[in-house]
């Protein structure tokens, strides 16, 4: 298994949508493997294959706490197919967008359908915090971040804050390399 590195905001590549995969064989799924790896080590609760800069529509989940089994969930081609009128507001984190949060309201239940890491298609609902992490996950497919839901004022001190961020970071690595 192989740790990939996380694309972080902003960058074009988070804005754009992921493209549908033909069928989930050894490759997808040995991505599935390594995207799962990497969330684990972040650590998060999701990642998209967008933040690896694979724009393929792949997903993986893991909700279970610290001092549980984990249980992993690995979708392709994921697509709610219904959502509760009920919202709720959770605060989302996102990997890409490191010590940044933001209250986000989203419909509370949902039921979808997607294709796992055995090729078999599954339907399932969902609620709670794994509901409000599949649409986070479903929304970084099609270039969305939770940013995006705030308000422009909220967006863009997030925004310069990472872009900060990003300029430490660059000049860490190039002291480490002297
Ligand atoms: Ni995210």
């Amino acid at each position: 298994m192989t740790v990939l590195p996380i694309i972080l905001a902003p960058d074009p590549i988070l804005k754009t949508k992921a493209v549908p995969v033909q069928t989930v064989d050894t490759k997808i799924s040995q991505l599935m493997k390594d995207m799962l790896e990497t969330m684990y080590l972040a650590p998060g609760i999701g990642l998209a294959a967008t933040q690896v800069g694979v724009l393929k529509r792949v997903v993986v989940i893991d909700i279970s706490k610290k001092d549980q089994l984990n249980e992993p969930i690995c979708m392709a081609n994921p697509e709610i197919i219904w959502s509760s009128e009920e919202k709720v507001t959770r605060e989302e984190g996102c990997l890409s967008l490191p010590e940044q949060y933001g209250e986000i309201m989203r419909p509370d239940r949902i039921k979808l359908r997607y294709i796992d890491e055995n090729n078999e298609e599954v339907v399932r609902e969902a609620s709670g915090l794994l509901a409000t992490c599949i649409q986070h996950e479903l929304d970084h497919l099609q270039g969305i971040l939770f940013i995006d839901y705030l308000s422009s004022l909220k967006r863009n001190i997030i925004l310069r804050r990472l872009k900060k961020l990003k300029k430490i970071n660059v000049k860490t690595e190039m002291n480490k390399s002297r």
